[in-house]
């Protein structure tokens, strides 16, 4: 097998990259920072048109099977609606297909890894992981990319200067063109940002306010314009890498989780952080279910009942507990008492938090689809 990461390092293709392309400014929502971009892989047209269709290409996966769209669907804020997701040779991965929304502005990627923080590299997982098999590409699938005639004017416009096609130009590509998944056109951000005070109705407006208020605590941990506190962009130097244990389990009496899902805790090794996650974005999550890092959860009624209680309580079967006992738990999941009225207000919040325009933009679709 041939390896073809050697542009990754060779600096005269890094040039090439970038040069003689005028460099795309992507069209941001009102209230949203510029987001960080790497600077040898700088944002252009050819770029993202190669990477949308790249996207959407069963080529990606070694069999044919699967694109990284199979789990990523545009109408689901790019989540696929498993529990789990399901590689391209029927392997069950651990963890719920996570929503791109805004994936540019992650501070860390995946639901529980510090280390990952670029696109370029997370790419690599779903295309050469093999616990589970994703994709499960090899080097014959460049060499299909390369034989595919509809190709050759895309790669020549985005990598003019490149003999062949390599890993480093396709993870480029890909990540180009997840990058420009921006959303922030929900009618939360026409009232918020855009000054229509009918955008939202006074059941959202009721459930904008508890949701910000210190008696449910949701922001600290969904804060921010990206409803996530675990954002980066161009004004913050550093991201903030972090992860929470919010009660889903307590197997143990001493806050384990079920092993195929420990969090935080299988990259750092350190025991108190077994189960934390990074809180992930709230926008589009009225069509992101089911829910959290193992899509444990059915229903948004479902979660906010589990953080009304202060943790999940499991009454039977091998992953019986009660979270809310868990040693491990963040503070900041305590717990609180909703009326029936006030819960009905906080989802038709997060309902309002949907961006249609982002779930249906043409420039973002599968473009085998048409
Ligand atoms: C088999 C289903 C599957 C395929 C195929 C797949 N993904 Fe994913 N994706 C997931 C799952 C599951 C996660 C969460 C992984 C984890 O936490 O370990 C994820 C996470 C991500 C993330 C991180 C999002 C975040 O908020 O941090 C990005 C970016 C991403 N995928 C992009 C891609 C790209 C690009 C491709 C194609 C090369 C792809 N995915 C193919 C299932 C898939
Ligand atoms: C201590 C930080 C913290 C607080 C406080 C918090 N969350 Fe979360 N939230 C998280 C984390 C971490 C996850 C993912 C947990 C997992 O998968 O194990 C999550 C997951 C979710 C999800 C599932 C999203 C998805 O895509 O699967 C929803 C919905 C949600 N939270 C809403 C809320 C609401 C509403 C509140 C306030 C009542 C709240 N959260 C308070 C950290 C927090």
């Amino acid at each position: 097998m041939r390896i073809r990461f050697a542009a990754l390092f060779s600096p005269l293709l890094t040039l090439a990259a970038g040069c003689g392309e005028p460099p795309f400014e992507p069209d941001l929502p009102e209230g949203f920072p510029a987001f960080d971009v790497p600077e040898d892989n700088p944002l252009s047209e050819a770029k993202i048109a190669l990477g949308r269709r790249l996207f959407y290409d069963p080529v990606l996966s070694g069999n044919g099977e699967q694109s990284c769209g199979s789990c990523h669907h545009q109408d689901k804020a790019f989540t696929d609606g498993l529990a789990v997701a399901e590689g391209s040779t029927g392997q069950a991965h651990p963890r719920n297909s996570q929503s791109l929304t805004n994936v540019a502005y992650n501070a860390t990627l995946t639901w529980a890894n510090p280390t990952l923080t670029e696109l370029e590299t997370q790419a690599l997982v779903p295309l050469f992981g093999d616990t589970p098999i994703e994709l499960g590409a090899d080097d014959s699938v460049l060499d299909a990319i390369e034989a595919d005639p509809t190709y050759a004017p895309l790669l020549n416009e985005a990598f003019p200067k490149a003999d062949a096609l390599d890993w480093d130009h396709v993870t480029r590509a890909l990540s180009s063109f997840t990058r420009t998944l921006v959303s922030g056109d929900s009618r939360f951000d026409r009232y918020t940002y855009g000054g229509d005070a009918s955008a939202l109705t006074d059941a959202e407006k009721r459930g904008l306010e508890l949701f910000f208020s210190e008696r449910l605590e949701c922001h600290h941990c969904h804060g921010g314009f990206n409803f996530s506190e675990s954002t980066t962009h161009a004004d913050t130097p550093f991201g903030a890498a972090v992860f929470h244990n919010t009660g889903l389990y307590n197997v143990d009496g001493e806050g384990g989780y079920p092993p195929d899902n420990l969090g935080l805790y299988e990259i750092t090794g350190d025991p108190a952080d077994i189960g934390r996650f990074r809180p992930p974005t709230l926008r589009n999550v009225a069509v992101t279910a089911p829910y959290m890092h193992d899509g444990s959860m059915q229903t948004l009624d479902e979660v906010l009942r589990h953080y009304e209680r202060g943790g999940r309580l499991i009454e039977d079967g091998p992953l019986a507990g009660d979270g809310a006992l868990s040693p491990l738990k963040s503070g900041l999941v305590p717990g609180f008492t909703l009326t029936d009225a006030e819960r009905a207000d906080v989802i038709a919040f997060l309902e309002s938090l949907t961006d249609e325009s982002f779930l249906t933009d043409p420039a973002l679709s599968d473009p085998f689809a048409d």
